[in-house]
């Protein structure tokens, strides 16, 4: 039986757990959404499964785009688990109604709560010592339903969620292309280059031994979050300041923040990730 899980992830709570699934499962390829769709197709795979974090209710616009472009065999049992911390939205819906373009549909689904990981924007919450060992509980048993075929209903965006979609979320994605102008490197920038290898979107090129973002981002806080010296620091963009949302006046990052990946997955896992596709 072939089995292909595609994933993206920015911290590393997605990676994980792909790869506990992967695991439990046994077998189990592990694709990163880095990869070009064309040449990692899910036509001869039995089983397929898509796992990613929620972002501003939905999923990463990288891995929508990326879906898109998929071969998928439509008669394969295909499963999401989602990582989030409060509001999944309509990240399910938004993934099987990709996959019904293609005469296929999500067979399961299921919303794993983590450690929320927007540094940029509040500290990791709830702490670790209780998420963790949640996250792993939830995990297990997402992974042992999917070992044995489970069909469940995917989760559905609230009604309020969807009353308040367009005004609560619009704001943000309308200026989300600025976000990554907030970025910038210290003096304790070392130029490893880490920071362009653990980025899920290609979106950061070196130039003069520093890291440039090209605009492509979706505040992952990758770079941020794998920088061995800290040296990625936040300055709220311009468009932000004018949005004057809750989230928008609170964006920052104090040097003291924790600046939160999963504790098992380290840049390492993310790198070797890209070195198997050739870079
Ligand atoms: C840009 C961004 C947007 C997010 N939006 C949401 C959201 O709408 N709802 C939610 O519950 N969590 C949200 N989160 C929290 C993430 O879904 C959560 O931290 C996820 O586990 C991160 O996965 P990763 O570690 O694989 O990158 C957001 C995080 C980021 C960085």
């Amino acid at each position: 039986m072939k089995t292909i899980i595609y994933y993206f992830t920015g911290t590393g709570n997605s990676l994980y757990t792909a790869r506990k699934i992967a695991e439990e499962i046994g077998g189990a390829e592990l694709i990163s959404v880095r990869c070009e769709p064309k040449q990692v197709s899910a036509e001869n795979a039995d089983m397929i499964g898509f796992v990613c974090p929620v972002y501003e209710w939905d999923i990463p616009g990288t891995f929508k785009e990326f879906i898109k472009k998929l071969s998928v065999n439509k008669n394969a049992y295909i499963f999401m688990t989602a990582t989030y911390v409060a509001i999944h939205g309509k990240c399910f819906e938004t993934v099987n109604s990709i996959l019904e373009e293609k005469g296929a549909h999500l067979s399961y689904g299921r919303a794993i709560r983590c450690v929320a990981s927007q540094c940029i924007a509040y500290p990791p919450f709830p702490p670790e010592k209780i998420m963790i060992p949640h996250m792993e509980k939830q995990i297990k048993k997402a992974a042992l339903e999917i070992k044995s075929k489970t069909l469940r209903d995917y989760p559905r965006m609230s009604q309020l969620s969807r009353k308040r979609y367009d005004s609560a979320m619009g704001p943000y994605l309308a200026v989300e292309h600025e976000y990554d102008k907030g970025f910038y490197t210290d003096d304790r920038c070392k130029s490893c280059g880490l920071c362009q290898k653990v980025c899920p979107n290609r979106n950061i090129t070196m130039q003069n031994g520093r890291p440039v973002w090209n605009h492509h981002c979706h505040g992952c806080n990758a770079c941020v979050v794998y920088c061995p010296t800290k040296a990625i620091q936040f300055k709220t963009p311009q468009a932000y300041v004018e949005l004057g949302t809750l989230i928008s006046k609170i964006m920052c990052l104090p040097e003291k923040r924790k600046r939160y990946h999963h504790p098992n997955i380290k840049a390492k896992d993310l790198i070797k990730d890209r070195e198997k596709i050739g870079e």
